[in-house]
């Protein structure tokens, strides 16, 4: 800690801020949650302490970043023993941690398929690996997406995100939108099959008629928690695959048991994937991203190189496992049923009281709430999601403004969420919108 102290860091929020407004480019100093700035000194569990020592409970996980809980002792130590042996080992060289990493995660997934696993730094990195894969094995361009998706910030990732403040010009294309199945306000309205009509359509219209595959978000994150209706990841992986495409499940934000019922996203709905996508709560807060995909799959890929340079990085592969030990060990998923289901019907109890939600939805520690001008036109209401997210800081609580329309609070808490912090998050919330409505 003294050499830390000796590079003579400032945590005053004012000199903070200044800083980053001078130094930061816009590209990175616009994405800023509340209208007062922030500045975070120390997170343990489900709890973040600010510079000034004010306790917050973290109902983001630092964007779904900390799966087990900030600074977890065990995962802490891991990484921390790694890095003083040997902090980064280059992908070419042979290291065993990632190689157990490897072994680790096909553990977790479907049995009766031979997963093998490339690891990359981000979740957007290992989106354009398997798009890469998928093309490349299919021989097909054409990808499907689905609107209100978000798949991360590198080209080939944003040509797949389907919400306009996340796209910037330029991207490459081959990629055909279809709409969201969303139950609460989706075009089609509630149900599953005209969704699964509509990927017909797509792929009779807008396609080639040969697709690479379709990239789906097992419960969609950004897009304001936006769950696949039953029938749907298995209906829209038969379609795909009879044009020739693969089934592609975007884990980033789902997996690592989260949704409670399921260590995976896409076991809701019994389909097994052909690539998944995993990143963030892999290495809870550590840097890491992998695609774990059918061995035949990615062979194909052998032709050319491919090289992440922090890509198997030792350290955060440590992480990593540790990560998986206390999922296990902790019976984190279980804890994620559990105080989600409590906190989900403490959500619909507030329904029942503030008029200005006008939906409640999600499973295991992905939760929503989403605020409308009125419940019978449900136009979203931007402005009071953002009224009730300053006031959840006055309240000691952190969340996220989330949807293509920022009309939705999202809560993705670290998984050691406890039922007394269940209890405060409701009393919180309930006090944040009372707020307000009269501010
Ligand atoms: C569902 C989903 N996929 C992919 C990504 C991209 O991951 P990363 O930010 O690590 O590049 C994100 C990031 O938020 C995500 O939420």
């Amino acid at each position: 800690m003294d050499k830390l102290d000796a590079l003579e860091t400032d945590w005053s929020v004012k000199a903070t801020a200044k800083r980053r407004n001078q130094f930061y480019a816009a590209s990175q100093s616009k994405f800023v949650p509340f209208e007062e700035p922030m500045v975070f000194k120390r997170g343990s569990m489900q709890y973040l302490w600010d510079a000034d020592g004010n306790r917050f409970i973290d109902l983001l996980g630092m964007n779904v970043c900390v799966s087990v809980g900030h600074a977890h002792p065990k995962v802490v130590s891991a990484a921390m023993a790694q890095a003083q042996e040997l902090t980064h080992c280059t992908t070419m060289f042979y290291h065993p941690t990632p190689a157990h990493l490897a072994e680790e995660l096909a553990a977790t997934l479907p049995a009766g398929t031979e997963w093998v696993t490339h690891f990359t730094n981000s979740g957007a990195e290992a989106i354009d690996l398997a798009m890469a894969m998928a093309r490349t094995y299919t021989g097909n361009l054409d990808l499907l997406a689905l609107r209100t998706g978000y798949h991360g910030p590198t080209a080939a990732a944003q040509s797949i995100t389907g919400i306009a403040g996340w796209r910037h010009p330029g991207m490459p294309g081959n990629v055909a939108f279809v709409a969201e199945p969303n139950q609460y306000r989706g075009i089609f309205g509630e149900g599953t099959q005209p969704y699964l009509d509509e990927i017909d359509r797509t792929i009779a219209t807008s396609t080639t008629g040969n697709i690479a595959g379709i990239v789906v978000e097992s419960v969609q994150g950004y897009g304001g928690i936006i769950e696949m209706p039953p029938g749907y990841m298995s209906g829209a992986a038969e379609r795909v695959r009879a044009a020739g495409g693969l089934y592609i499940a975007d884990e980033v934000q789902s997996g690592f048991g989260r949704t409670g019922d399921h260590m995976w996203g896409f076991e809701a709905d019994g389909v097994v994937p052909d690539i998944i996508v995993m990143a963030k709560g892999i290495g809870n807060g550590f840097p890491l991203g992998a695609v774990v995909a059918r061995k035949h799959i990615a062979a194909p890929m052998a032709e050319r190189f491919l090289f992440h340079t922090y890509g198997a990085n030792p350290t955060s592969c440590a992480a990593g496992r540790a990560v998986l030990q206390v999922i296990k060990e902790e019976k984190t998923q279980e804890n994620a049923r559990v105080t989600g289901a409590a906190l989900l019907a403490k959500l619909k109890d507030l329904q029942t009281r503030h008029a200005a939600i006008g939906d409640v939805r999600g499973r295991g520690l992905m939760l929503a709430i989403e605020f409308v001008k009125d419940r019978d036109s449900k136009a979203p209401d931007r402005e009071t999601t953002s009224a009730v997210f300053e006031k959840c800081r006055e309240q000691g609580l952190i969340l996220s403004k989330s949807g293509p329309y920022q009309s939705c609070l999202r809560m993705v808490p670290p998984m050691c969420l406890s039922l007394e912090d269940v209890e405060k998050v409701a009393e919180g919330l309930d006090a944040a919108l009372s707020a307000a409505r009269s501010s």
